[in-house]
């Protein structure tokens, strides 16, 4: 069976991970620094907290803005709920804007549209690693939203905050994903082009208008049950009394798991490269089929390669999944990102309807994930190719 997504893991992450556990500290220090230090200089921006999921980065993200009760947040329909849930985590309302025509993404003036007075913030989503270029926002929705206070009064505009869960290491021009929204989201989750079994981080760009320093140490007081040291700090001589300033979450990131993440990074480089080596085979592969890759080469633009989405010549979701049958039956694994949400029991329950997103519901019903990964050989995607072609015919 070809895998969908299996971790990469080498001697060394192992290595990295045994030393932590023989250091006699575990938790939360030095190795998560260092993870810390090497990953905002791998993204360019001055700033990363390591936290324990994007979901738990943009979470922190739309507290860092002010969003909350009586705020709206601007989200596509077609993503993964964790770049919705956690709108309503903070009491802030999900406004859920449809894509492009047969695509999965909108377009800047589609957002722009659905702008508010009480527009605080906008969630803009790298599906498949592609990054999204949320510059043409700036002008779009300079002066509009609720920029009363903190970080949108001093933009002048709603906050934009990507959920970059695929893109660690895309690109735009001289950008660095962490460098194109206001805020930037990662994934280290155990499918994710870089792991730490489950992980994630926030980071922000280096010329937002704040101290970098006090927002760094609010987000992780705030990813420390609002604890005022860490335990680190707490365990330094008689350092130990501490303060509570609210009652915040527990989304740090121990040192076991920033020991994968650190020695996957030395490596990163190498593992982008070879996911955008298989993705241009299979566009080879499956030229002429009347398959259509998400992956474009757009000039100026990388991509992290994390997902093969794949559009179909095939009439609906009913024939889309009878080719994952197909596949799996020639033992390829495949996947569909994503349902839309408004498709989903919980965003029904808070009063969308699939009708709303027409387009997300296009691309959706004929969309497919092919395997991507770098244990994937170039015969491996071969026959992955030969399966889908075969599947459709
Ligand atoms: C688009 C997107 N956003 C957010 C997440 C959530 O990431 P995590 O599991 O690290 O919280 C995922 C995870 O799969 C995702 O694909």
């Amino acid at each position: 069976m070809i895998p969908f997504s299996p971790p990469s893991i080498t001697e060394e992450d192992i290595e990295a991970v045994v030393e932590v556990l023989r250091s006699g500290w575990i938790t939360t220090g030095p190795v998560g620094q260092r993870f810390e230090q090497a990953l905002a200089a791998y993204c360019g921006t001055e700033r990363v907290v390591a936290l324990n999921s994007a979901t738990a980065a943009l979470e922190l993200a739309l507290r860092a803005v002010g969003a909350g009760p009586g705020d709206e947040v601007i989200v596509p329909a077609y993503t993964y709920t964790a770049s919705a849930s956690v709108i309503d985590h903070v009491g802030a309302t999900i406004v859920m804007v449809d894509t492009e025509p047969g695509a999965p993404i909108p377009s800047p003036e589609r957002i722009a549209a659905a702008v508010t007075q009480r527009t605080r913030a906008i969630i803009t989503v790298d599906l498949a690693g592609i990054p999204y270029d949320s510059r043409p926002l700036h002008d779009l929705l300079a002066g509009r939203g609720r920029i009363d206070e903190g970080l949108p009064h001093a933009l002048g505009r709603p906050a934009i905050i990507s959920d970059a869960a695929h893109s660690l290491g895309a690109r735009l021009a001289d950008l660095a994903s962490g460098q194109i929204a206001d805020m930037t989201a990662f994934s280290f989750h155990a499918v994710k082009n870089l792991t730490t079994a489950e992980g994630g981080a926030l980071t922000w760009r280096a010329d937002l208008p704040v101290d970098h320093d006090e927002l760094a140490r609010s987000i992780r007081v705030l990813a420390l049950h609002g604890q005022t040291k860490d335990a680190l700090a707490k365990s330094q001589g008689s350092s130990w009394e501490y303060d509570i300033v609210s009652p915040a979450y527990k989304a740090n990131m121990p040192d076991v798991l920033a020991a994968i993440g650190l020695s996957q990074l030395g490596r990163y480089e190498q593992i982008v490269a070879r996911r955008l080596e298989l993705v241009d085979r299979y566009a080879s592969g499956l030229e002429g089929s009347g398959v259509e890759l998400l992956h474009h080469s757009v000039p100026g633009q990388r991509s992290s390669a994390h997902l093969a989405i794949a559009s179909l010549p095939v009439d609906g979701p009913a024939e889309r999944n009878r080719v994952i049958q197909d596949l799996y039956e020639a033992g390829v694994s495949a996947n569909v990102h994503y349902k839309p949400l408004s498709l989903l029991t919980a965003y029904r329950n808070l009063g969308f309807s699939p009708d709303q997103h027409p387009h997300a519901h296009g691309f959706y019903s004929t969309e497919l994930t092919l395997p991507l990964h770098v244990l994937l050989t170039d015969q491996d995607v071969d026959q992955v190719c030969s399966a889908l072609v075969d599947a459709l015919a």
